[in-house]
């Protein structure tokens, strides 16, 4: 490791402190007294204040069959509306599930999606989402909805046949039926839907889309865990990007989240703050002045009077597996922040007795590395390819094997 990189981990606040600043050095004393203090941190200065759960009712049928996909796979489709909230400003999440045919409930990768349900696959099946979308005439979205021609847009991202093949299932929504990405976007999310404050000057703690996603993939679990395809304890929450900042945190705060998994998140998910590389708290604030807490916004240009930093919400994780991806192009995301953030967590694993990243240096790229703690850079940009699925599945192979069979001892610290 580099001077810089050591001297930057240096300057890290404590992700073990709890509110007298003193380090756990116990899983109780984690779990009771220093977690708690660092996720009310995230809360109080990044995400905002965590919403309590609501109760999530199914519109009308789940429609379930059979979906001939490319390759002769053949899967289980199902398609529900979850409508959240009540009244004129209740608002509806289309999910879609595939999963592999086969006995017995399986584990499931559940993320949310840009452009809808239709666009991860061109399979006609799946219903045109109706949510409100920013205009991208390349991708059919015209006067911000999707059209058909939008069908399949965005499948290199959802590699569902080779996922099933590897055993999982795959679930996912659009993040705009939960709160649609623009600034006047929060009167048509799932926060005016149980009645939080949309207009005004919002409290510094206010939760903004990420979030809302984050919340929004908690009552797509409830769903989830009810069905019986569906094994309650290996589902994954995954995300790209402004979604991957969704996946962390909904992880940090709904441990029903067997692993989490973040590719690309960046600057307010996986990336160091304190860094400055790429993308900075400054710029995100200002340009999407919508997506986490005010408060965060009083931290441009000082960020290193922030509390926490990504290396905490990382942490949150712990003892459950964390993978964190990266690609070498993406440097807005700066992914080697996102690699020491990873770093700078493990201690919250060793408590358990459980390793993180091992003290291996920034790997090459496409080599994969870690323990209970698994990161990868791969060649190319900012996107989520199948290569960063595979490797998922990999850990997730790893980590989350069937009940009744034990975890496979990682020996190195190059787990894979
Ligand atoms: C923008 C934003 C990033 C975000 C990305 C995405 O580039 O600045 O923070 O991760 O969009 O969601 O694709």
């Amino acid at each position: 490791m580099d001077a810089a990189a050591v001297a930057t981990l240096a300057a890290l606040p404590d992700p073990l402190a709890g509110p007298d600043g003193r380090p756990a050095t116990t899983p109780e004393a984690w779990r009771n007294v220093s977690r708690p203090h660092q996720l009310a941190l995230l809360e109080q200065h990044v995400y905002g204040r965590r919403l309590p759960p609501t109760v999530t009712h199914v519109e009308g049928e789940v429609e379930r069959g059979e979906a001939a996909l490319a390759d002769g796979v053949v899967a289980t489709r199902l398609q529900a509306r979850l409508r959240i909230g009540t009244g004129p400003k209740s608002r509806l999440i289309d999910v879609l599930v595939y999963l592999p045919r086969r006995d017995g409930p399986c584990p499931v990768f559940v993320g949310l999606n840009f452009r809808g349900n239709h666009a991860e696959h061109p399979d006609p099946g799946i219903r045109l989402s109706q949510a409100w979308l920013p205009n991208d005439e390349k991708t059919g979205i015209v006067n911000n909805r999707a059209t058909e021609a939008s069908r399949g847009s965005n499948s290199r991202r959802f590699p569902v046949e080779s996922m099933l093949a590897r055993g999982y299932g795959m679930a996912t929504a659009c993040s705009a039926d939960i709160f649609p990405d623009s600034p006047e976007g929060r009167g048509d999310s799932v926060l005016a839907a149980v009645g939080r404050p949309v207009t005004g000057e919002l409290p510094a703690d206010e939760p903004g889309a990420i979030a809302a996603c984050a919340w929004g993939l908690s009552r797509i679990l409830d769903w989830l865990v009810m069905l019986p395809e569906v094994d309650p304890t290996r589902v994954i929450v995954v995300g790209h990007s402004r979604l991957g900042k969704a996946a962390l945190w909904a992880g940090a705060c709904d441990e029903r989240f067997a692993m989490v998994v973040s590719n690309d998140s960046g600057c307010g998910g996986a990336a160091l703050e304190r860094r400055r590389v790429g993308e900075t708290v400054a710029d995100i604030t200002k340009r999407f002045p919508n997506w986490f807490c005010p408060a965060f916004a009083g931290y441009a240009g000082h960020v290193e009077d922030l509390p926490c930093d990504a290396h905490v919400l990382l942490a949150m994780t712990a003892p459950r597996p964390l993978y964190v991806a990266s690609a070498i192009e993406d440097t807005g995301a700066d992914p080697e922040g996102e690699f020491l953030a990873a770093v700078a967590a493990e201690p919250a694993w060793k408590l358990f007795g459980l390793t993180g990243l091992g003290g291996v240096a920034w790997p090459p790229v496409n080599t994969p590395v870690g323990n209970h703690v698994g990161y990868h850079v791969r060649t190319g940009k900012h996107d989520l390819l199948e290569y960063d699925w595979l490797r998922f599945a990999d850990f997730a192979d790893r980590h989350l094997p069937p009940p009744g069979r034990p975890a496979s001892k990682a020996t190195g610290a190059s787990g894979r």
